[in-house]
């Protein structure tokens, strides 16, 4: 099980609390019309009620060492909600992982994604041993694409209708970073 309080130069990620709520139910109101582009959850009529399950579902998998959320905040104002960012098993046996984010509408473009999954990448590969990491993204999504390719991440190919979006059944690119790979970008951006 990855820790529960990860920290970055200029975040903190945190596994969720109850206490988390309305501080999350702010960041999705604010975002919907951005997330609901690519995110099958996110629908424009979302209600609080969504985010109070999300967080009940989210300390239950914790619990059962399923999936793990965390609640992205920035150091100094640590009240407000930047965005989710999440890692489960996708193969125990092959020792691949997903990742999986969103970024808050008015923090968007600032490095705040990038610096969050590299983050969790570093959690996955060198404290819980993972080999592979993946992204699934929308084909259209080219700003989560963005994030994936500054992590040095490859993109496999295409999977068909991945997801229900808004009606429509949409493609995905599967983006893979393999720990090996992992290691090598780490050394090259070491300071010498
Ligand atoms: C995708 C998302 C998580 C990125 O978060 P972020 O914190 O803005 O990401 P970063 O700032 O680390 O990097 C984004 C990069 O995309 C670029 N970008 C932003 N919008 C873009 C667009 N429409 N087209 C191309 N590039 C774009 C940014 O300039 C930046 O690249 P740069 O550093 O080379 O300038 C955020 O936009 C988001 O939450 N979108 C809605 C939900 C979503 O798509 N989730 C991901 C599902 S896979």
């Amino acid at each position: 099980m990855p820790r529960g309080q990860l920290e970055t130069d200029r975040f903190i990620l945190q596994r969720f609390t109850r206490r988390d709520t309305a501080a999350l139910d702010v960041a999705i109101r604010s975002s919907l019309a951005d997330l609901n582009q690519w995110l099958p959850w996110a629908r424009m009529d979302y209600t609080s009620g969504d985010t109070t399950a999300f967080i009940r579902e989210s300390i239950q998998a914790w619990k059962e060492d399923r999936a793990w959320d965390y609640s992205i905040r920035r150091r100094e104002e640590p009240d407000k909600h930047i965005g989710n960012i999440s890692l489960w098993t996708t193969s125990k046996l092959g020792k691949i992982a997903e990742v999986g984010y969103w970024v808050r509408s008015d923090e968007t473009s600032k490095g705040v994604c990038t610096e969050a999954v590299d983050r969790l990448l570093e959690e996955a590969f060198t404290a819980l041993g993972y080999h592979k990491a993946v992204l699934r993204i929308a084909v259209g999504n080219d700003a989560s694409d963005r994030v994936a390719e500054k992590l040095g991440f490859t993109r496999e190919g295409v999977l068909r209708e991945e997801l229900l979006i808004r009606g429509n059944w949409v493609d995905h690119s599967l983006w893979s970073l393999i720990d090996r790979e992992y290691r090598a970008l780490r050394r090259a951006d070491a300071p010498r």
